[in-house]
């Protein structure tokens, strides 16, 4: 079995409706503010995917309030990419749904923002449509009966550590929220 998938962690986040969406995307975000001085040093890929209305931009909104994002937090799926920058990092949130042709990402310039010191949400990564594109974290959100269920697979060692910290943070939401 390959180092990485032997490596590869995984938890699910039953979600009943948009407040616990909103919960676990503030969880996400205690955890990368946990994470800033790892991530300024090597960067965080997160790639979300799911049906159109699973709740991928709902949750890295949430994510971004819990930063400290006050204002209009856009979807990015006509400008394609939004960018902000919260505890001492760039967060770039960006959407691939539009690409359709491997060109599309090669040629984007969208490469050049996965550096140390940025968090880049990718919406649809796999419209990238690039074999070797990768990402630390892949979050699935399905559409489940009326809530929606979130799948976290962690593919990288930052990617473990930020699921790591966000199933703490998420404990300790669920205890509160009881
Ligand atoms: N847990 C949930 N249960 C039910 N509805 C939800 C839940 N989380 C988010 N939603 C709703 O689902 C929709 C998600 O939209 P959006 O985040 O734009 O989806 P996407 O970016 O995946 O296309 C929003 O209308 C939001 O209110
Ligand atoms: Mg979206």
């Amino acid at each position: 079995m390959p180092a990485a998938a032997a490596a590869r962690l995984t938890s699910r986040f039953a979600l009943a409706d948009e407040a616990a969406t909103a919960r676990l995307g503030a969880a996400l975000g205690q955890a990368i503010e946990a994470l800033t001085e790892a991530i300024r040093r090597g960067g965080l890929v997160i790639g979300l995917s799911g049906e159109l209305g699973s709740g991928k931009t709902a949750l890295v909104r949430a994510v971004l309030r819990r930063l400290g994002v006050t204002g209009t937090v856009k979807s990015p799926s006509f400008s394609l990419l939004e960018l902000y920058t919260v505890s001492r990092l760039n967060f770039y949130h960006l959407d691939f749904y539009r690409f359709s042709k491997p060109s599309d990402f090669s040629t984007s310039g969208f490469r050049d923002l996965f550096t140390p010191g940025s968090v880049c949400a990718i919406e649809w990564p796999e419209q990238a449509h690039e074999p070797g594109f990768s990402v630390d974290l892949q979050i699935g959100m399905q559409i489940a009966d009326s809530g929606r269920i979130a799948k976290f697979d962690a593919l990288t060692q930052i990617g473990r550590e930020c699921l790591q910290e966000t199933n703490g943070a998420w404990q300790t939401s669920q205890d509160a929220a009881c």
